[in-house]
């Protein structure tokens, strides 16, 4: 291992076990060590997502382990394990993690990094990875919508959201998204949604069709209670894309409309996707979207940046769903970023 002089201990937040954003507590542990083809990051600062609030309750799908908590961070590399060059030792980077993020220090593969985009902070990086990658796979590596189509994307205040919204938009998709609030309005609409629909108060597909708003693809976070609708509302040769399923993953399907439009239904987890795969998708950023961030088409949505210690808070946050894009924890604060907000 390479590495420059570093502790023996570092500050994490694991959760004391299943339960409520009060499970969350700051303890020491060892440093971690790079292992063969990966890399030990300083952390700056690390993103909370709302799959974190599932697996600190025990409910994330397919992960036993509820302690190490945190799927991306921003950081700089102060070691590298076998088969890593020396050269990444130094650089800024985000990083796309399976967990643990939440600490001053982790390892992680180093295909599994990115350079920070040119303009962004330090601080501000730590929130892009789970998002970028998330939408990226989804709505651009295998199919594309078409510049002037139409994209419902379903809450497009929360970090998955303003990522898609900005991301389309700026790529010439025209974008209709759900908030659940009229404050969370002006802000998605500045990001560049043409369209938007307060599900509280409004049918989406109602306000859709009423309109002769037939999208080509529906990027849906809601599950059972939007599967009809999303359905309905497609347009033919329409693909909806399930990443979540927050009022729940089981519902009735009338494959009718499948059949006479022509419509494709499918998904992804990240987390659950394979090394090889998600070190694409890291290429594909890097490659794609980066460009986007750096001429400023799309930029960070940082809501608020907490210590790390205060990450139940940013939990309660993320659960009263009173944030808008990004929430993040801070670590240790950067050579040359701004202070936090
Ligand atoms: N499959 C994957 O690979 C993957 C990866 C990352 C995230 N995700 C999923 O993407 C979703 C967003 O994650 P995040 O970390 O960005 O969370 P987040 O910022 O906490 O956002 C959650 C959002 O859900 C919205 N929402 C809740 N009920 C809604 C409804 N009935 N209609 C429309 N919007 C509704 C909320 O908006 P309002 O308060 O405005 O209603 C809130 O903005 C989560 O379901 C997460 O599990 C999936």
């Amino acid at each position: 291992m390479s590495a420059t002089s570093l502790p023996d201990t570092m500050r994490v937040v694991v959760a004391a076990g299943a339960g409520g954003p009060e499970v969350l507590t700051t303890t020491q542990r060892a440093l971690p060590r790079p292992d063969e083809g990966e890399a030990l990051v300083r952390v700056i600062a690390a993103g909370v997502n709302r799959a974190d609030l599932m697996q600190r309750a025990g409910s994330y799908p397919g992960t036993a382990a509820v302690a190490d908590l945190g799927l991306e961070a921003s950081g700089v590399v102060v070691a590298v394990g076998a088969g890593v060059a020396d050269d990444l030792l130094g650089r800024e980077v985000c990083a796309l993690l399976p967990g643990g993020g939440y600490a001053e220090y982790v390892a992680v593969r180093a295909a599994h990094l990115a350079p920070v985009p040119a303009g962004v902070s330090a601080v501000d990086a730590a929130g892009l990875m789970e998002a970028a990658a998330t939408v990226w796979s989804n709505l651009y590596m295998h199919h594309k919508p078409e510049p002037g189509s139409w994209l419902l994307v379903h809450g497009g205040a929360s970090g998955i959201g303003t990522t898609a919204v900005q991301i389309a938009s700026a790529l010439g998709v025209r974008v209709a998204t759900t908030v659940g609030s009229p404050d969370k309005a002006g802000f998605v609409e500045a990001l560049g949604a043409e369209l938007v629909i307060d599900h509280r108060r409004q049918d989406f597909a109602e306000v859709l069709l009423a309109r002769s708003i037939r999208p080509a693809v529906v990027l849906d976070i809601v599950g059972a209670a939007y599967l009809e609708r999303n359905l309905r509302v497609l347009d033919r040769g329409g693909r909806l894309v399930v990443i979540g399923h927050q009022s729940g993953a089981t519902a009735p399907m009338d494959l009718e409309p499948l059949l006479k439009n022509n419509l494709t239904v499918t998904g992804s987890g990240l987390r659950m996707r394979p090394d090889h795969e998600k070190d694409q998708i890291i290429a594909d950023l890097v490659r794609h979207v980066w460009p986007l961030y750096e001429s400023r088409a799309i930029v960070p949505t940082t809501h608020a940046v907490l210590p790390l210690e205060r990450a139940s808070e940013a939990h309660v946050l993320l659960e009263q769903s009173r944030h808008r894009g990004k929430v993040l924890l801070l670590a240790d604060l950067p050579p040359t970023t701004e202070s936090p907000r």
